[in-house]
């Protein structure tokens, strides 16, 4: 069999070590690692085994689909699920025991309805975003005691998320937390578990740490911030491709659509199969490189839906080669942070947007 034309090596063995890396860094009672969107492109099922394997007792997802096919693939393991349809329906996601993070009035009742559920309630301590606003947080935290009293559903958690904007307001939300798990024991309720950091802040505020923290992009070897560079962590997504034609071209030829670049003096272009189907990052275009044997070369012309044009000028490369979009620096390959900058994004939008034709390898 051919190599595929596009694929991406990921390590199960980068996201062991960087996750009990994390929990040095990083330290709680208990660690969940996050494999929302497919482990943040890298596999959901190869991300949570290497987790677990690491020593990671919590594994944490969006929605309830991705709770139940890593069920589906035999992770036994506690499973948190948070962002949920209006009209959800709990029950397969209750009976096959994926604990629920919610949000609303509404799924606690729903939740209750359908009788032993095990639920982590979310609190907006200020992101904005998911998680029950101050305006309802008294209904929400009644309705919640109640129920967990009359034996409707378990509070076994507390959780919240931060905005990350700066030192001085992911404190802030943090106080507001303390106070929501305050008023919730004031009534009696004292759930086993409290979280709201998730890689940036468990690692800048040992005070946010609580009972969890909640590994996403730092597991997978990324810095969730340009601060975070310097952590030592292994990128375990190597993002590879072929070559599919080498060619010379003379001083003045365009290259790609609209001839957003000519070639300056008479050069050796190489065409390569991955494009912004495949998840890279049509914007890139202008600043973009890319490495063969170890050496970087411009992008040159514009991303295309199934190609890039690489300028390697006199190099003599060998067409079987492979070219390493992205992976990790050491080796000569531009990191994910590069591509996130060229592309004025982050580099989650960058490993979660990789497309269908790619081929996931699994590596050691
Ligand atoms: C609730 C929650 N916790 C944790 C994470 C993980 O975040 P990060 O990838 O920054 O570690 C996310 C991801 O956005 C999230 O939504």
């Amino acid at each position: 069999m051919s190599t595929p034309l596009r694929r991406v090596l990921v390590s199960s063995s980068a996201i062991q070590r960087n996750v009990e890396r994390l929990r040095e860094l990083a330290p709680a009672k208990d660690t969940m690692v996050v494999v929302k969107a497919n482990g943040y492109g890298h596999g959901a099922e190869l991300a949570a085994r290497a987790a677990l394997a690491a020593g990671a007792s919590w594994i944490g997802v969006a929605d309830i689909g991705e709770a139940l096919e890593l069920r589906d693939k035999g992770i036994t393991a506690p499973l948190l699920a948070w962002l949920h349809a209006a009209d959800e329906d709990f029950v397969e996601a209750i009976g096959r025991d994926v604990t629920l993070g919610i949000s609303t009035v509404a799924q606690l009742r729903a939740v209750a309805k359908v009788g032993g559920g095990t639920v982590h309630l979310k609190i907006d301590t200020g992101l904005g975003r998911n998680g029950i606003g101050r305006d309802q947080l008294t209904e929400f935290l009644d309705t919640a005691c109640a129920l967990h009293s009359s034996g409707d559903l378990v509070v076994d958690g507390l959780m919240s998320h931060v905005s990350g904007t700066s030192r001085e307001t992911d404190l802030a939300q943090a106080e507001i937390f303390v106070r929501t798990r305050d008023l919730l024991a004031d009534k009696g309720v004292s759930p086993t578990h409290l979280h709201m950091a998730a890689s940036a802040a468990a690692i800048d505020h040992p005070s946010l740490r609580f009972t969890m923290v909640r590994f996403g992009i730092a597991a997978y070897g990324l810095a969730p911030t340009a601060s975070h560079r310097n952590l030592e962590l292994a990128p375990a997504m190597r993002f590879e491709s072929s070559i599919v034609n080498v060619k010379r071209i003379a001083a003045g030829d365009g290259v790609s659509y609209n001839f957003l670049w000519t070639a300056p003096k008479e050069t050796t272009v190489v065409l390569v199969a991955a494009g912004y189907a495949d998840g890279i990052p049509r914007a890139a275009t202008g600043h973009a490189h890319v490495e063969i044997a170890g050496v970087r070369y411009p992008v040159v012309g514009r991303i295309a839906m199934d190609q890039i044009v690489v300028d390697v000028g006199d190099a003599r490369v060998n067409a079987s080669d492979p070219v390493g979009i992205w992976g990790d620096p050491k080796a000569g390959t531009p990191g994910v942070s590069e591509w996130a900058d060229w592309a004025d994004t982050i580099s989650y939008d960058i490993v979660t947007g990789i497309g269908n034709r790619v081929t996931r390898i699994d590596i050691p």
